[in-house]
Formats: C-alpha cells, structure tokens, sequence
C-alpha cells in the first residue's frame, strides 16, 4: 500500500468533521474521494498530505507512520493540488512548475541538471512544453490546472493528492484533465464531484457522508441507486456502460 488512513477522526473545536476514516490508496492506481459538499473531503486530502493533524487515528506511507517522515521528506513524496490554487499572476510559466522543486534544494546546493530534467518532464507530462514562457495569466482555466499539476509533478512525488482538480473547466477540459491524472505514474488520490467521471477514470472510489465513509469499493460496488438515494438524495438508474464496463449514473428529474 502506498497511503492507508486508520481510523482517522478529524476534530476542529466541537465539531467532528472525520470520525473514523479509513482507507487504502494502491500504489500506481486512482481513488477517487466523493461525497456531498461539506462532507470532509478536503479536510481528508489536507490530513493524508500532512498539512493537518488528525486528532487520532494513524496515516502511514508504505507503513510508516508520516507524523515521524518530517515535513520536508514528506513534502518531496507526496504532491497536493489544493482546490483554489493560486499563483503569482506576474510569473511565467517555467517559474511556476520550478516551484515544485523548491523541497528538493537545500540552502547550499543551486539549482541543478536534476532540478531542470524534473522540470522539463513535468511540463512535457502535462503537455504544456510550448506554453513554457508564456505569462501565467495568460493561460485559460484548463492550462492553469495542468500548471498546477505539472507543478506538482516537478516535485517528482510518488503520492498526487487533487481536490477538485476540474472544477470550472468545460467538459472536453475535465476528460482531458482526468485521462493525464489516470495517465500518471503515480499513485493518486482525488476529489470529484462529477460521478460519472469518477465512475469513468478511478480504479477505487471512496464516499463520503458527514464525515463517515458510507461506501468503498470499485465504482461498479460503490455506485449503486440505494447510494445515490441515501447519500447523495438523487434518484438516478444505473446502469453498466456497453463499451468499458464501468457503471454509468442516469440521473432522473
Ligand atoms: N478550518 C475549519 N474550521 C471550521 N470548520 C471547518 C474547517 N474545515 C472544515 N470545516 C468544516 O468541516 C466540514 C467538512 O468540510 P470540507 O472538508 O471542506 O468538506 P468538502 O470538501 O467535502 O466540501 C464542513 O462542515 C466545514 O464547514
Ligand atoms: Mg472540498
């Protein structure tokens, strides 16, 4: 296993926000996190990159406990794509994506041939090589994400944790987005809203409902209509797509 969660609860003040989340991330494979707004979705990815504590419960990296990989090694293994990424409108592109190598230098060392064939990889990962000088706030919303990504990808992590990545991307831009994600050699944890998408591209899906994990599984035993009733209060058919097998949601009106 690459990520495990153990029964993670997540506390802030009185409120429960986790309580007893668990799960397995396999290493090279996606799992995609669902769940209602508010459900702890974000607050999930924030705790498995590290950025919070949780209040008990254990997250392990290949079985080690990341409270005791430090902040830094940590930061050169697992990648996060918040969902309001910004970016300082007034660099270019090349800058942005150099940033994600920003845990690999130390105050001695300049920038090296490694730090530029990360760089240089990552860019062509995206596909945003011909992009590369141009000013950050001259990309549209489906480039800046890539940016985002291939930011990411320049810290060569092993772990990409995305929330939300195609939020506010037109639907050409959100496939595109999710088949370069799928494309990865890493493994990675993300955050949709779009069902059918997650049903589309995850190996694994994990839902979210206040806080709890109602359901986890390949998306053909985790997207079911009882499911899409209880947790998500739609009335929607399912049914098993002809051509990839993976189950494709109706939704009814
Ligand atoms: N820093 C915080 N302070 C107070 N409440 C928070 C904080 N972070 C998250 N929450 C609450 O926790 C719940 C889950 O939020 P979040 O993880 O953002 O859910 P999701 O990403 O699924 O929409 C929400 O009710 C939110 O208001
Ligand atoms: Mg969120």
């Amino acid at each position: 296993m690459s990520i495990t969660a153990d029964n993670l609860v997540w506390k802030i003040g009185k409120r429960t926000v986790l309580d007893g989340v668990s799960l397995q991330a396999e290493p090279g494979r996606m799992l995609g996190l669902l769940g209602p707004n508010g459900s702890g979705k974000t607050s999930l990815l924030r705790l498995l990159a590290g950025l919070k504590t949780p209040s008990a419960g254990r997250i392990t990296l290949d079985g080690r406990d990341i409270g005791t990989v430090g902040r830094r090694s940590l930061a050169r293994r697992v990648a996060f794509v918040e969902q309001h990424a910004t970016t300082n409108a007034n660099l270019r592109v090349i800058d942005v994506v150099k940033l994600g190598r920003f845990p690999h230098r130390s105050m001695f060392s300049g920038w090296s041939a490694a730090d530029d064939t990360a760089v240089e990889e990552a860019l062509a990962r995206a596909g945003m090589v011909e992009k590369r000088h141009d000013l950050w706030q001259s990309l549209s919303g489906g480039e800046k994400q890539r940016i985002h990504i291939a930011r990411a990808l320049a810290q060569s992590p092993q772990e990409l944790i995305l929330d939300e990545p195609t939020n506010h991307l037109d639907v050409q831009h959100q496939i595109g987005l999710l088949r370069l994600v799928a494309s990865l050699p890493v493994t990675s944890v993300i955050a949709l809203h779009d069902l059918n998408h997650a049903a589309m591209f995850c190996d694994h899906l994990i839902v979210l409902d206040h806080g709890r994990v109602a359901a986890a599984g390949t998306p053909e035993a985790v997207l079911t209509e009882e499911l899409l009733r209880d947790v998500f209060h739609v009335s929607a058919r399912v049914e098993r797509s002809t051509h990839h097998g993976r189950p494709h949601i109706h939704y009814l009106a």
